[in-house]
């Protein structure tokens, strides 16, 4: 069968066909493989598995296929090349932290974001000698006076929760990249029928899955979409060993969230105007 470039479609078809792997048994909605592990035709193919020299499925806590076709669809949708999921949005901004600081480091985060994301920065990453600095999300000045030459990443949500400030996203992106920084931005309120901070040159997007890609109150999840890179050398390794993990399960339920998410988030806007 030829391979689709799912990238020369529209986010609405993305939405509704990339991912699904049908089966054999041709099903029309996708499958949920509720299995926390696999069989192995042999003590040699699991460790082919296991080490990552012969691809498929390992265990459930980093490789699941109703997980993976979530991942698929929402990296394509975000335009990035890799998504992993977490088991909710607090889950996936850890990850990013857990995955890219060492002690010493610092943080430029906006004040205003989500009210755990600043207790996550303060009270847990500090623990670990982590210091970070809360700008104004608009004041691109402030911006540039926080950094300093141990700044991992400057991290923001646009539109802010809850007060809807608006942050310039390709201006932040160069700033945070000239001083050899990374931009990371909670995309939750928008989602990418609405934006696309990767596009914009943020380098590794945030998402409560909770939120509207759900979009009907059902499920608490996460996830983190950024480069190839960034994904296999650092949050991978964080996922498969700190295990904080999406459930097929709510993996299947998002993706039904994802069918809807255009045409929801336009029936958002127009209520709101
Ligand atoms: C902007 C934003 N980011 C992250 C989160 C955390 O997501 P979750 O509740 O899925 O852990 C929330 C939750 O309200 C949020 O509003």
């Amino acid at each position: 069968m030829t391979e689709i470039n799912w990238n020369e479609y529209s986010l609405e078809t993305q939405a509704i066909r990339a991912g699904h792997q049908r089966t054999h048994e041709d099903e029309h909605s996708i499958a949920i493989f509720p299995t926390s592990s696999y069989v192995f035709a042999s003590a040699e193919d699991a460790a082919l598995r296991f080490t990552g020299k012969k691809p498929g499925n390992i265990y459930s806590r980093f490789t699941n296929p109703t997980v993976r076709a979530f991942q698929e669809r929402l990296a394509l949708m975000e335009q990035g090349e890799r998504c992993l999921a977490f088991s909710s949005g607090m889950a996936a901004i850890m990850a990013v932290g857990m995955s890219l600081l060492k002690a010493g480091d610092h943080i430029v985060c906006s004040r205003g974001v989500f009210g755990n994301t600043v207790l996550m920065f303060e009270n847990y990453f500090g623990k670990f000698g982590v210091s970070c600095d809360f700008v104004d999300l608009t004041d691109t000045a402030a911006w540039a006076a926080a950094i300093k030459p141990n700044t991992r990443f400057l991290f923001l949500e646009t539109p802010s929760n809850p007060l809807t400030g608006i942050a310039d996203i390709a201006e932040l992106a160069e700033l945070a990249h000239q001083n050899g920084s990374l931009l990371v931005v909670d995309n939750c309120f928008c989602t990418p029928a609405l934006q696309k901070p990767l596009a914009l040159g943020a380098d590794i997007v945030v998402q409560s899955a909770t939120k509207y890609i759900d979009g009907q109150g059902r499920c608490v999840g996460g996830a983190v979409i950024a480069s190839e890179e960034i994904i296999e050398k650092s949050v991978y390794p964080y996922l498969r060993t700190g295990g904080a993990s999406m459930s097929p399960f709510n993996a299947w339920v998002f993706l039904s969230g994802l069918e809807t998410l255009a045409i929801r988030m336009k029936a958002h806007c127009d209520n709101a105007l």
